[in-house]
């Protein structure tokens, strides 16, 4: 099969290190994640991974994260086998082939055009699966999806700081508006972690700029009169099987400065 070149750039180009993390993951003695879809990708791309900055430290958090976040959908898919899922900002992230959902789930994978057309040529098609090549926020792409009184359930991993937040709020507000009811889950910076950011080696490699900086859940919940919070979790209080060595020790000593606890964290709401 033909190498793919791929010629992402800014925000697009991050969705290569998280792949590569997953990957990374993968490949260890002791996967967290065991995401070996990713490992063939990475083996079809022609591209330099090494370049994306990822370590085997950062790969273990990228995979973390992502066993996280698959936890929370897989539990609202088990309660709703028949929901419709937005996955926001897919990337390269296989998660509807890790979760497998049951075909009465109607999926919808969507990222820029271009992500999507390599997403496209990467991984196979599914029944009750289907792929949007638009950015979120351009919300034409919603008129695809029948918005016909199922739970919806989404899911935007590494995506909402990327968004301005004009563009991010009024994505919320016409999904809640479109939908009987559902889930939102994702990650989101405070203005304290977008600051942080350039530490990121990741993010400042690909040159990627950060815009929404989420505060607390009642930045969000004054979008819309129907959302509220479920959870709220500071990354710093993950848990788990596979935390890196250390971890609990640096996150205990991180949350002693103020605002460090909100600087990145996941978002549960409900409507
Ligand atoms: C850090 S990557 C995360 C990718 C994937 N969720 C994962 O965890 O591997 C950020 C992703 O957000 C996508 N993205 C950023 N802004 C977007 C927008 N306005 N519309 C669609 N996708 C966007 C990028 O193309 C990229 O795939």
């Amino acid at each position: 099969m033909a190498a793919e070149k791929v010629h992402l750039t800014k925000e697009k180009a991050t969705l290569l290190a998280t792949l590569y993390g997953r990957a990374l993951d993968a490949r260890s003695p002791e996967p967290i994640l065991g995401d070996d879809m990713a490992v063939q990708a990475i083996e079809r791309i022609d591209h330099d991974f090494t370049e994306t900055g990822i370590t085997r430290r950062s790969a273990a958090s990228v995979a973390f994260r992502a066993r996280f976040m698959d936890e929370w959908a897989t539990g609202f898919l088990a309660a709703h086998p028949d929901a419709v899922v937005l996955h926001l900002g897919c990337g390269l992230d296989t998660r509807v082939h890790r979760l497998d959902p049951p075909p009465t789930v109607d999926w919808y994978d969507v990222d820029y055009p271009d992500v999507v057309e390599l997403r496209r040529r990467l991984f196979p098609q599914r029944p009750g699966y289907t792929m949007i090549g638009s950015s979120v926020t351009d919300l034409a792409w919603l008129d695809q999806v029948p918005g016909d009184g199922r739970q919806v359930l989404v899911i935007a991993e590494g995506l909402f700081y990327y968004l301005d937040e004009a563009g991010g709020r009024e994505l919320v507000r016409r999904i809640v508006d479109r939908f009987a009811g559902g889930q939102l889950v994702f990650d989101a910076l405070s203005r304290l972690g977008l600051r942080l950011q350039v530490l990121n080696t990741p993010v400042r490699r690909a040159k990627a700029r950060m815009h929404w900086a989420v505060d607390g859940p009642e930045h969000l919940l004054s979008i819309h009169p129907k959302l509220r919070c479920v959870t709220m979790l500071s990354a710093l209080d993950l848990t788990g099987p596979g935390l890196p060595p250390g971890f609990r020790a640096a996150a205990r000593l991180m949350k002693l400065v103020p605002g460090m606890a909100r600087a990145a964290a996941f978002y549960r709401l409900e409507f």
